[in-house]
Parts: structure tokens; sequence; C-alpha cells
């Protein structure tokens, strides 16, 4: 398959994963296992997360579990909901 051949991957910025389940979000939710080193990579401890796509909050759970604040942007009502109830506990 192209896309994987190793000499074009230094150019891949797209990963293909399987989607992770969370009771009540929507079919697309983050595994927490991918989402756990692009946090920390990219966000020092005491730092801000911003997802604008936040969806059921998974990336909101592995910033605030690891020391970062998070800011989460939703546009459906429902997952906006479920997010703040899941961070509620986090
Ligand atoms: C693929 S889902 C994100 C899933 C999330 N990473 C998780 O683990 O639950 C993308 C989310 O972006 C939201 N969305 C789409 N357009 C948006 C917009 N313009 N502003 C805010 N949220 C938006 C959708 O409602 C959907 O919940």
């Amino acid at each position: 398959m192209e896309f994987f051949e190793p000499l074009k991957a230094e150019f891949i910025s797209v990963l293909a994963v399987n989607t992770n389940k969370y009771r009540g979000a929507h079919y697309a939710t983050f595994p927490l296992h991918l989402v756990t080193p692009c946090v920390l990579a990219t966000c020092p401890p005491d730092g801000l997360v911003l997802d604008p796509f936040c969806g059921s909050g998974s990336t909101g759970e592995v910033a605030l579990n690891n020391d970062r604040s998070f800011i989460g942007v939703e546009l459906v009502e429902k997952s906006a909901i479920l997010a703040q109830d899941r961070l509620q506990n986090c």
C-alpha cells in the first residue's frame, strides 16, 4: 500500500487507528493510549490543553489525569454535557 511505504513515512501526518467506546458517546472516541503520548509530549506539566473538537472528552481526561488543565469546545450539546460529566470525575 503506497501510504505506508517507508520512504514516504516522514510525510505522514494522519494516523489510522481504531476508535474506542465510551458510554453514551458517539462512534469516534479516541483511544486514551493514543492521546496520552500526544498530550505528554506537547504540553508541559501545569500547561493547558485545548481540544476544539472535544466530543466525549477523551483528551480532557488524559490532560486532567496528567496534571494539565483542559479547555474543550464541542458543537453538539449532548456530547458537551457528556464530556462535562466525564471530566468532573477526573
Ligand atoms: C471525532 S469527534 C471527537 C471525538 C473525541 N476525540 C473523543 O474522544 O470523544 C469530533 C467532534 O467534533 C465536534 N465538532 C464538529 N464541528 C465542530 C465545530 N465547528 N465546533 C466544535 N465542535 C465541533 C463534533 O460534534 C464531534 O463531537
